[in-house]
């Protein structure tokens, strides 16, 4: 291997964000802004029987207070994904009706952020309150929609007659609770209009160029006058991928104010307004026959959605993925809920269809007295039981033997509650990890200098992932020179289109397009080498050589099925006197294909790994049964780990490139960290206390008492 790749890189942007020059979302330096700020619903359903804004628009430094009743509309956007996408279907202050708690009824524009929180406080409003649906359990579910086209259903077989047939079965019900993506960088926009044809917006956006599709649909402009510019994302996780209401609202108020307008969404406002992930309910049966092979597996899930928008958490469709069975059945229900709008959150469906798939693995393990991961390994299916095609480059079976050599999981005792340290419970568990390997299209562009400095620019972007890494390090591998001879310039709708940096798949999409590119600006020099091209550069006199590179997906897709592959390991200690639960120790091996940066990649692993300890073990996001109400309002009240909370993880790497996927052998890693966390915990759970727990999160007062 040359150069840069399969190497140990710091991140190209390291240094901006820890100094502080990095600038995001609410940073950039913008003439004159005024400052928007908004005003939320108090109750979770019902309508707005009346609203005064008298005194609001009276108060000091204030421009403007709209509501539904005086607020400008955007265009319907046909919501497609293709032109455009937004999070929810129902556009901002377009009616009276109230569909959740938290949502938007008013915004407050002013020339100091204060003051317009403050005259926010002044708007009156009174309402005809319903009561709220708020309880899954007591909801009426139907059939899911298909998810991207795909029947949430699919059956092998006869799962009756596989269970009639088998020496052990299981079947348990998982529950997950309503969770929120919290990250660090909260939602912010702002709109720049230059006359009112022309807006720069600059916001975090984990698609750059459907962004700028999306606005230029609902504002009646043409692509081409709509800038988005989104340099660096403090944390999407899936909630920074398109615009929600708020920017719907922000880019058309702008237009009228005629300045531009910094809004910037409150961390308590962010409980209900910029997504979650779906409360779920998920059953699975297994049957397990004298050839310790599944005959039987079912997996039915029921998660929710909102009045305004219905999205999935597909939790059931990795089932098939993980365990060949001749007989095997998943399907999924929803509900409507009165919460506000549940979208993608790191890897959505997988994440919880996982948790509930792999606690369900472990007790068949438990019922059948066979080692967990010599039942994972006997039982993984080689083809994609739905495809019906071969996965590439699988290396799940290396993941579970380098993991299990690494762990020692041989010294594990077999015995529940057999091992006591110094008056607390140990246990080991262990999970499965899997995400599909996605990957987009994608253009970037490439210029040489005469300095003998490349530059790459695509509108592509790097959430905190190492995007701006492994770019420089694709172009410096395939130009054959050093990672510091090259500069990449991401997030500008003014570049070609980089795909979406969401589904783990950027690194896959944008490295062969970028390859690509330096292919072409080579063509363009008529050089063959990167220093002949230069040359050539300065001589010509001109200022730059420049090219655009481009890749997508072809034939591959109807010859393999593509995933990552991984397993997770851990040490528990519970002291069941407090319900105290400390993790000790961590290992995740990973199967990921080519292996671009080892040192962002396990970067990603443990950002998963840690997201997840959070989903088992605090992160809930409750609702008042009276109100409807979220209770979380910030970071302290919505639990999650802190440095404290987490051992070191270790992060091993296994497997081979995937080549048939794409020329970099890359697949992805931004999401397959989370998947099979939880339940490696409740699976460890279960080994030190014989406790076996099926609700997350697993807090204190589920551990307390022998
Ligand atoms: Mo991710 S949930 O695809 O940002």
């Amino acid at each position: 291997m040359v150069s840069s790749l399969n190497r140990d890189l710091n991140r190209k942007d390291g240094r901006a964000k820890v100094t502080g020059s990095a600038h995001y979302s609410a940073e950039h330096p913008v003439k004159d802004p005024v400052y928007a700020y908004l005003i939320t619903a108090t109750i979770a359903k019902g309508r707005i029987r009346s609203i005064d804004t008298k005194a609001a628009e009276k108060a000091i430094g204030v421009l403007a207070v709209y509501t539904h009743e005086n607020a400008p509309q955007a265009a319907k956007p046909t919501n497609n994904w293709a032109a455009s996408k937004i999070y929810e279907s129902r556009l901002p202050l377009s009616d009276s009706q109230i569909h959740y708690g938290g949502q938007i009824i008013g915004v407050v524009v002013a020339d100091t952020f204060e003051r317009a929180r403050d005259a926010a406080h002044l708007v009156n409003v009174s309402y005809q309150a319903e009561s709220p649906n708020i309880v899954l359990n007591q909801a009426t579910f139907r059939m899911a929609p298909p998810n991207f086209g795909e029947a949430m259903a699919f059956k092998i077989g006869d799962v009756k007659a596989g269970l009639a047939q088998a020496k052990t079965t299981i079947e348990a019900t998982y529950t997950t609770e309503m969770e929120l993506h919290a990250p660090m960088e909260p939602h912010a926009i702002i709109a720049d209009w230059n006359g009112d044809n022309a807006v720069t917006i600059y916001e975090h956006s984990q698609w750059v160029a459907l962004s700028q599709r999306t606005y230029a649909e609902l504002l009646k402009i043409p692509p081409a006058n709509v800038r988005i510019i989104s340099p660096f994302i403090g944390g999407g996780f899936g909630s920074k991928a398109f615009p929600w209401s708020h920017s719907v609202l922000c880019a058309i108020v702008a237009r009228q104010i005629k300045r531009p307008v910094k809004l910037v969404v409150s961390r308590r406002q962010m409980t209900a307004n910029v997504g979650h992930r779906s409360q779920t309910e998920q059953t699975v049966k297994l049957g397990l026959n004298a050839d310790r092979k599944l005959c039987a597996v079912e997996h039915f899930a029921k998660t929710a959605t909102s009045p305004i928008e219905q999205f999935v958490e597909p939790c059931v469709l990795i089932t098939p993925v993980m365990y060949a069975s001749p007989n095997l059945h998943i399907d999924q229900e929803i509900t409507t809920l009165n919460v506000g709008v549940p979208t993608f959150m790191r890897a959505p469906g997988e994440n919880p269809g996982m948790w509930a798939l792999e606690s369900a693995i472990d007790e068949l393990a438990w019922a059948s007295g066979i080692d967990p991961i010599e039942l994972r390994s006997q039982n993984q299916t080689t083809v994609h039981q739905r495809k019906n095609l071969p996965f590439s480059a699988k290396f799940f079976t290396d993941c579970l033997t380098t993991g299990a050599r690494q762990f020692s999981w041989s010294d594990r005792p077999t015995k529940l509650r057999s091992t006591d340290r110094n008056g607390h419970l140990i246990g080991w568990g262990m999970a499965a990890a899997t995400f599909p390997g996605y990957r987009g299209q994608a253009s970037a562009k490439v210029r040489l200098l005469p300095n003998g400095t490349v530059l790459v620019m695509t509108a592509g972007n790097d959430m905190g992932t190492g995007a701006y890494t492994v770019i420089a390090q694709t172009a410096a591998e395939t130009l054959g020179i050093s990672i510091d001879q090259v500069r990449v310039e991401l997030g500008d709708s003014f570049f070609p289109d980089g795909g979406i940096a969401g589904g783990s798949q950027m690194t896959a999409t944008l490295t062969p397009a970028v390859a690509n590119a330096c292919k072409e600006v080579l063509k363009v020099a008529q050089a063959k080498q990167f220093t002949d091209a230069i040359s050539a550069l300065q001589r010509s006199g001109k200022e730059f050589f420049e090219a655009v590179g481009s890749a997508a997906p072809g034939a591959e897709t109807k010859q393999y099925a593509f995933n990552s592959w991984g397993a997770h390991f851990c040490e528990v200690a519970i002291d069941e006197a407090i319900g105290r639960l400390q993790i000790k120790r961590w290992l995740s091996v990973m199967n990921i294909g080519r292996v671009m940066n080892a040192k962002t990649a396990a970067s990603q692993v443990r950002g998963g790994v840690i997201m997840g300890i959070g989903q088992a073990l605090m992160e809930e996001c409750l609702l008042d049964p009276k109100t409807g109400l979220p209770v979380i309002y910030d970071l302290a009240t919505y639990h999650y780990p802190v440095q404290a909370d987490i051992p070191r993880i270790e992060v091993t790497f296994v497997g081979e490139p995937d080549l048939n996927f794409n020329p970099m052998g890359v697949r992805g890693v931004g999401e397959i960290g989370i998947t099979g966390v939880a339940p490696a915990i409740a699976n460890a759970i279960y080994h030190a206390t014989g406790k076996r727990l099926r609700s997350l999160p697993i807090t204190p007062d589920k551990l307390i008492g022998g």
